[in-house]
């Protein structure tokens, strides 16, 4: 029995902690539907490219503890120190927004909180990720066999 409990009790911790991994075509849709194609002048296959080098597609994805003690949440990896709070440290909280809510797998939010941080005169190069990957390649390949 108390094996049987533990065992359920895994079962349950494995549900909550079951990451949200999607398909490149499918966040492909997601955003074009959101208007991120061409946004601020970065095709989708920008986005996309971003989403996977930042968190690999997954919508629950937390970075480990920056150096200076922040931390990045979600989909696009959005930074604690200026644009959600969680509580532990200063922000800037500049999309108004628990950073919690951008580790689910409603990636509405996120959308929204990236198109706030691509109005910043970094533009993409916020990601630091997408600087390093994405930045000035052929991005062909992001959306190659998606119907869009
Ligand atoms: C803290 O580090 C993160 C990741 O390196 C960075 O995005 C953020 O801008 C930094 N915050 C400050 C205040 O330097
Ligand atoms: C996702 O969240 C938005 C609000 O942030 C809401 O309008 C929308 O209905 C949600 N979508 C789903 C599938 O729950
Ligand atoms: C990008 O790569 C694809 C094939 O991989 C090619 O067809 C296309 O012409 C390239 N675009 C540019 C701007 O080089």
């Amino acid at each position: 029995m108390k094996a049987l409990l533990a065992i359920t009790f895994l079962c349950l911790l494995v549900a909550v902690n079951e990451a949200k991994v999607f398909e490149k075509c499918e966040l492909a849709s997601i955003l074009k539907r959101h208007g991120m194609d061409g946004y601020y002048g970065y095709s989708l296959g920008n986005w996309i490219c971003m989403a996977y080098y930042e968190s690999r597609f997954n919508s629950r994805a937390v970075g480990p503890t920056n150096s200076n003690g922040s931390r990045d949440y979600g989909i696009f990896q959005i930074n604690s120190r200026w644009w959600c709070s969680n509580g532990q440290g200063r922000t800037a909280n500049g999309c108004k927004s628990s950073c919690s809510a951008f580790t689910d797998d409603n990636i509405t939010n996120d959308i929204q909180c990236a198109k706030r941080i691509v109005q910043d005169p970094n533009r993409m190069d916020a990601w630091v990720a997408w600087r390093k990957y994405c930045k000035g390649k052929n991005l062909s390949s992001w959306t190659r066999g998606c119907k869009l």
